[in-house]
């Protein structure tokens, strides 16, 4: 099972992407601390690449889509039926204190990266895919239809198109993590420090996936808290490791978190500099998700 989420060395997308590093093991990399910092994001001076001219059509996108997920999402695969279970529990303890009436999935990628690659694309498709079978579960259990919006600003225009043919909205960032509200499921892997923080700074979700807080390196923690509001869910909100792929990396380091009815209330997210102590209750999580930090 992968211990690292998408390799340093994939090609273009090193060039602005930072990664998961083994927390023990951390190694210094230009960009690391920077997008680790408060508002480090408008810093950078290519946070990512501007979306390039399309080469693949958005049914070529749509096929393909088809033939992955009539794969992934079988019985076959022991990721997709664990998630399923999960996303059903977890939707039910979550209900159980508001009711989920909206979807937000951030930065899964392009359909078609500039580069081609396979594994990127994989990455991607298997985050969508994920993230739609949460929202099944979720519809499931809540009996209605649940909106979702998409954020990625390396969509294609063809990326684009192809969400919206599949019923979703897409739209430009910030406006997903402006919508983020506490009956939201806010879905996003592997994404920069900054753009949590962003999504989390004015409620917290009813549901997360996303790194979790012990993935993180503490020490660049302790030096800003733009990260307190997922450290608020920590330690209030039920856990688990999110399911992993073992031919992918598309869910390395990432847990599920969701509201219970031993967290606090649906409320605004707290104050940054108003954190009290809330006792947690968390499933256990294996090795792999414990030893990474993420910059
Ligand atoms: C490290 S990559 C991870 C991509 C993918 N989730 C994966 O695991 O391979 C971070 C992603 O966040 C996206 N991103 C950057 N700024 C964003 C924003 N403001 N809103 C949503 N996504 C953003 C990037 O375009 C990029 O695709």
């Amino acid at each position: 099972m992968p211990l690292r989420p998408p390799s340093p060395t994939a090609g273009r997308e090193s060039e602005h992407w930072t990664f998961v590093t083994h927390k023990k093991t951390s190694k210094t990399c230009k960009n690391r601390r920077a997008a680790t910092r408060p508002g480090a994001l408008s810093r950078l001076p290519h946070p990512h690449p501007p979306p390039h001219q399309p080469l693949r059509s958005p049914p070529a996108i749509a096929a393909e889509y088809r033939r992955i997920r009539s794969t992934w999402d079988s019985s076959s695969s022991p990721c997709c039926a664990a998630l399923r279970v999960l996303a059903a529990k977890s939707a039910a303890a979550a209900a159980r204190c508001a009711p989920v009436s909206r979807a937000v999935c951030l930065g899964i990628g392009s359909f078609d990266p500039p580069d081609g690659g396979w594994e990127a694309r994989r990455r991607t498709y298997l985050q969508l895919i994920a993230f739609l079978v949460m929202v099944d579960e979720l519809e499931k259990h809540m009996g209605r239809t649940i909106p979702c919006i998409f954020q990625e600003p390396v969509f294609t225009s063809a990326d684009r198109d192809f969400i919206a043919g599949l019923g979703h909205h897409v739209v430009d960032s910030p406006e997903a993590c402006d919508r983020v509200t506490p009956d939201t499921f806010l879905f996003g892997i592997h994404l920069y420090r900054p753009i949590y923080a962003m999504a989390l700074r004015n409620h917290l979700p009813a549901l997360f996936v996303g790194t979790g807080w012990d993935v993180w390196d503490q020490f660049s923690l302790s030096e800003s808290p733009d990260l307190l509001h997922l450290e608020e869910m920590e330690r209030t909100y039920a856990k688990a490791a999110f399911p992993q792929d073992s031919s992918s990396t598309a869910f390395s380091s990432t847990s599920v978190y969701w509201r219970s009815a031993a967290s606090a209330p649906a409320q605004p997210a707290t104050s940054l500099t108003d954190q009290t102590s809330k006792h947690h209750q968390h499933d256990t999580l294996p090795p792999e998700t414990k030893a990474e930090s993420v910059t």
